[in-house]
C-alpha cells in the first residue's frame, strides 16, 4: 500500500450504527447486541471490552456476516466498512470483496492458525490467490517476500519453502500478522483467543500489528475481557454489559475517570503488580438473562449506586466530555 498514512489517520474506516443482533431460539429471543453505535478510525485501536456474554463476539461476527445461522439475524443498524454499508452485500461479495480482504480477523493463536503440512509461501500466498490481487507464480512470491518484509521476518525469500514447525514461535506470530495485512485491508478484528492463551503473547502480536497500523492506517478492533491488557493496547475503548455499549472513551479518560459503574467495577477487577493479592475483587452478581433484559439499567441489579429510576428507565447515553460517552443516569444528574 502506497497511501500516505498520515492523510488517512482519524478518517472512520468503520461506522456502527445502532446493531441490533438477536438469536431466535425456540425458549425465547436472546438479545445478543441490542443497539450498538461506536466508530474505528484509520489507524487507531478501539478495544472492546466486557465480560464474557456482553455481546462481544456477536458484535465482531456481524461486521464480518458470520453470525450463526440459522438462529441468529441482525434485525437493524448499519454497518459501513470504507463507505459501503456492508449490511446490503450478499453472500457471494462479502466472500469475494469483503472477508480477508477489507476486514481481516487475526487470529491469536498462531500455533493453531498456520496449517503445518503447507509452507510458509503457500499459506501467506493464498490470500493473494484466492482474492486474485496478484498473479503468476514469481508475482505471488514477490508479493509473500514483500509481505514478509513488512513484518520483520529477516530475508523472507530464503524462508519461503520452510514449514511453521522450522519458524520459532515469535516469528509464527509475525506470519500470522503478515496473513491478516496481505490484502491490505481497512479493518482488522483481533477476537480474544478461547483458550487460556498466554497474555505475553497476546500482547506481542498486537504491539506488532500496532507498528504496521502506523504504516498503513488499518483500523484494529481489539476484544478482549481484561481491561489491563486493553489498557496496554488500545486507543480507545468501547466497555460492553449485557448487548450495549454503557461507556466509551479514549483510553487515558476510561481509566482516570470512568464515569459508568460498570467501568469502575471492571477497574477495581484488574491486578495491581506488585500488590499483595490477597482477594481480588470481582462486581458482585452475575450479568441479566438476555432473553428477558431488565427494562432499566440493565447494570442496576449490580450497581453499587442504584437509583430508583435506574430500575424502570434505561439511561440515555451521556457525553461526559467530548468523545467521552456513558449511558449513566449518575452523569450529568445535574443538569
Ligand atoms: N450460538 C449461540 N446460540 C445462542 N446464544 C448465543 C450463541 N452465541 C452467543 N450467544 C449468546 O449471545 C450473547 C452474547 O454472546 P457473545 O457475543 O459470544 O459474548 P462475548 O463475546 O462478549 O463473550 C450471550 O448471552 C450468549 O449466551
Ligand atoms: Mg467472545
Amino acid at each position: 500500500m502506497n497511501a500516505d498514512p498520515q492523510a488517512k489517520v482519524g478518517q472512520p474506516v468503520l461506522k456502527v450504527d445502532d446493531l441490533r443482533t438477536h438469536i431466535f431460539l425456540k425458549r425465547g429471543t436472546v438479545q445478543a447486541v441490542d443497539g450498538v453505535s461506536f466508530h474505528v478510525n484509520a489507524g487507531e485501536t478501539l478495544g472492546l471490552v466486557g465480560e464474557s456474554g456482553s455481546g462481544k463476539s456477536m458484535t465482531s461476527l456481524s461486521i464480518l456476516r458470520l453470525i450463526p445461522k440459522p438462529g441468529a439475524r441482525t434485525v437493524s443498524g448499519r454497518i459501513e466498512i470504507d463507505g459501503i454499508n456492508v449490511l446490503d452485500l450478499d453472500e457471494d461479495t462479502m466472500v469475494r470483496d469483503v472477508r480477508g480482504k477489507l476486514v481481516s480477523m487475526i487470529s491469536q493463536d498462531p500455533m493453531t492458525s498456520l496449517n503445518p503440512v503447507f509452507s510458509i509461501g503457500d499459506q501467506v500466498g493464498a490470500a493473494f490467490r484466492f482474492h486474485d490481487l496478484v498473479r503468476g507464480r514469481s508475482a505471488i512470491r514477490d508479493a509473500v517476500v514483500n509481505v514478509l518484509q513488512r513484518v520483520r521476518i529477516p530475508s523472507p525469500e530464503r524462508r519461503l519453502d520452510d514449514f511453521p514447525h522450522q519458524y520459532s514461535g515469535g516469528m509464527r506470530q509475525r506470519v500470522v500478522a503478515a496473513m491478516a495485512i496481505a490484502c491490505s485491508p481497512k479493518l482488522m478484528i483481533a477476537d480474544e483467543p478461547t483458550s487460556n492463551l498466554d497474555v505475553t503473547i497476546q500482547v506481542q502480536i498486537i504491539r506488532l500489528l500496532r507498528e504496521i497500523q502506523k504504516e498503513t492506517g488499518v483500523g484494529l478492533i481489539f476484544i478482549t475481557h481484561d481491561m489491563g491488557v486493553a489498557a496496554n493496547i488500545c486507543d480507545r475503548v468501547a466497555v460492553m454489559y449485557a448487548g450495549r455499549i454503557v461507556e466509551i472513551g479514549d483510553v487515558e479518560t476510561i481509566f482516570d475517570n470512568p464515569s459508568h459503574p460498570y467501568t469502575q467495577g471492571l477497574l477495581d477487577s484488574i491486578p495491581h503488580l506488585g500488590r499483595r493479592r490477597e482477594r481480588l475483587y470481582s462486581i458482585p452478581g452475575n450479568p441479566p438473562d438476555m432473553q428477558n433484559p431488565p427494562s432499566g439499567c440493565r447494570f442496576a441489579a449490580r450497581c453499587p449506586h442504584v437509583m430508583d429510576r435506574c430500575r424502570s428507565e434505561y439511561p440515555p447515553e451521556a457525553t461526559v466530555a467530548p468523545g467521552h460517552m456513558a449511558a449513566c443516569w449518575l452523569v450529568g444528574k445535574n443538569e
